[in-house]
């Protein structure tokens, strides 16, 4: 249940009018002559009577909605004009290399996706799909073909894998200077450690950085809570927050009692794969939040009987928080973004290399 102040003010997050301190201002409680605003972090008790002589109204904001799209598309139009001046200057174009097993519905649309956004970026695109069947051998001969290709600047094997099939072993056989994904283990492992620099960094928590980083959320010094521990998105996403200088805590499927954390946090990152799961009332007001989820739900009145939401319920948290990405719209398109960014930091690094 929403908590709700003296004069029928609910806990939120608000904007006060000019005249008062500028910047997003939560109503933390009332009595009867005071309120007890958090501005900015700090909370500042003010007598009511003296809010009405200064002219401050208290306005119920809207979280401002992060445009995950239009953040996409700005980068893609960045590497595409990187990958034009890279073609006149040296006639040569970055390439990606997608390998896919088996014939999962949504790995499917994932590498279709991946592909045509190389395409549309001028990145050169190779591909193999192999059988659901196929052998970790016949996988690991397809990785070596393409480390071994100088064509081939970055190379990504769509997970998951088919059960009987070693992700490590796999994973681990991508050359690093070639491991667009940044699962690599040493390229993991660089990023968890201090002084250190992976070549490549996931993209899906890269996505998330940038997203906050483009919308102008400061990083460093904030409490940070990641709420899942994958490998791919979780893990990563704590270890750059951190190296922002964030503090940062990760809670997961076994943590008792998620709010406890969240109730601190200045910004969350959810990835954790269940639908509508963090509730605005557990929220600090005047977060930003990053809504890694995507999550089918039973829609009847939806034309293909169903709809996207992610991990955060946006209607509750929009009215809490500061900033908050949609679901779909959000970190989505960032993915494909960074997957094409990397391509090309990748392909720079390598032909440097070779011409060194
Ligand atoms: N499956 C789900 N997300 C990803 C990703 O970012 N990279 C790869 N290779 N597989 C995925």
């Amino acid at each position: 249940m929403r908590s709700t102040g003296v004069e029928g003010i609910p806990l939120g997050t608000f904007r006060t009018t000019e005249g008062f301190v500028a910047g997003m201002a939560a109503a933390m409680a009332t009595s009867s002559s005071m309120h007890a605003l958090q501005l900015n972090g700090r909370t500042r008790r003010m007598k009511k009577e003296t809010m009405r002589a200064k002219r401050i109204v208290l306005v119920r904001a809207q979280a401002e909605k992060i445009d995950g799209k239009a953040i996409a598309a700005k980068v893609r139009q960045e590497v595409q004009e990187e990958v034009r001046q890279m073609k006149a200057a040296i006639g040569r174009v970055p390439g990606l290399a997608v390998v896919l097993v088996g014939s999962r519905k949504d790995s499917e649309t994932y590498v279709r996706n991946k592909k045509k956004a190389c395409e549309e970026a001028g990145i050169q695109s190779f591909g193999t799909d192999l059988p659901a069947d196929a052998s970790e051998e016949e996988v690991l001969a397809v990785v070596r073909g393409y480390n071994d290709n100088v064509d081939v600047h970055g190379i990504l094997v769509q997970l998951p894998l088919p059960s009987h099939i070693d992700e490590e072993k796999i994973l681990g056989s991508i050359s690093i200077e070639k491991d667009v994904d940044g699962f690599h283990p040493l390229n993991l492992g660089k990023l968890a450690m201090r002084g250190r620099e992976p070549l490549f960094v996931p993209c899906t928590p890269k996505g998330c950085i940038e997203l906050l980083e483009r919308s102008g959320i400061s990083i460093s010094g904030k409490n940070a809570v990641v709420i899942g521990r994958s490998n791919i998105v979780g893990t990563p996403a704590a270890m750059l927050l951190q190296r922002k200088d964030a503090t940062v805590t990760v809670v997961h499927s076994r943590t008792p009692d998620i709010p406890f954390y969240l109730k601190n946090a200045d910004i969350v990152i959810a990835a954790l794969g269940k639908a509508n799961f963090v509730k605005g009332e557990w929220l600090k007001p005047g977060c930003a939040v990053i809504d890694v989820g995507i999550n089918a739900v039973d829609d009847p009145t939806a034309k293909r009987g169903y709809r996207l939401v992610g991990d955060v319920e946006y209607d509750s948290a929009s009215k809490v928080a500061s900033h908050i990405t949609p679901v779909p719209g959000g970190v989505g398109p960032m993915t494909i973004a960074m997957l094409l960014r990397n391509t090309v930091d990748g392909a720079k690094r390598c032909i440097k290399q070779a011409t060194n």
